[in-house]
């Protein structure tokens, strides 16, 4: 058994934020994507639909990614107001966010919807990100491995098991309140997602990436990304300004 780790990945969820204006943020992130950070990292950001392509073509030639925040099910139609996969693809981004707790609150998506869309998202070449999470009342009642086990069957897609997906362990009572669970809390929950995707997925589960989002900052970035099966994180505010992005990927050459 290989006990290699997954690259890392740092990736920026801008959310509703940024107009032509944050392309100067976006540059500076590929400056300060160097030699020595893109051999220890990966870098994704995920901007409003409306900069996608913007990005995507800043960022021809360097080693950061674009990536979309949702998408929908189905490759084109009558959706007004959605994006698809498929357009995404089409103006160069590698990957996208899907069911971010934002979209399972504020559209109602349930885990067969997410599903959906990470499906869609494989079809058209793009790499999921599936996000989980519980909220502090699950958490409270002891049930937080409980609900996130039962998000993570019915949100993945089966490709997953040849497929690139990677998983995002958002809490959401962490995110944006500048709250973070434990170091221990974090390991119990990253081992029990490893466990539940070895065990669905076999090989593929076990390289699966699986970021911790919720409130990191280049403070306490160091703590969180150093926690076991921890590969990454997904970074909502602090991925507004280059330098803490920047800041929070270099933890990985410390
Ligand atoms: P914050 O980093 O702002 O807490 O947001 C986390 C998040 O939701 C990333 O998807």
């Amino acid at each position: 058994m290989t006990t290699e780790r997954p690259r890392p990945l740092v990736a920026g969820n801008w959310k509703m934020n940024g107009t032509r204006a944050a392309t100067k943020t976006f540059a500076a992130i590929l400056e300060g994507c160097d030699a020595a950070l893109r051999s220890k990292v990966d870098l994704l950001v995920c901007p409003p639909a409306t900069l996608t392509y913007v990005f995507a073509v800043a960022a021809v030639g360097t080693p950061v990614k674009v990536g979309g925040q949702d998408c929908h099910a189905a490759t084109h139609g009558a959706h007004t107001g959605d994006v698809s996969a498929t357009m995404l693809a089409d103006v160069g981004a590698s990957y996208v966010i899907v069911g971010h707790s934002e979209r399972r609150t504020d559209h109602r998506e349930t885990d067969e919807t997410v599903k959906a869309k990470a499906r869609a998202a494989i079809a058209a070449g793009l790499t999921p990100i599936v996000c989980v999470g519980e909220t502090r009342e699950e958490r409270d009642a002891g049930r937080a491995l409980a609900v996130v086990g039962a998000q993570l069957a019915g949100s993945m897609p089966e490709e997953a098991a040849r497929e690139p997906v990677v998983v995002a362990y958002e809490p959401v009572w962490a995110i944006g309140t500048g709250l973070t669970p434990t170091v221990a809390d974090v390991a119990e929950m990253h081992g029990f997602i490893r466990q539940s995707l070895v065990d669905r997925f076999g090989a593929a589960g076990r390289n699966m990436r699986l970021l911790y989002g919720g409130s990191v900052k280049p403070g306490n970035a160091r703590e969180l990304l150093g926690v076991a099966e921890v590969d990454g994180a997904l970074v909502g505010g602090a991925s507004l300004v280059a330098e803490d992005f920047l800041a929070i990927a270099r933890a990985y050459m410390e």
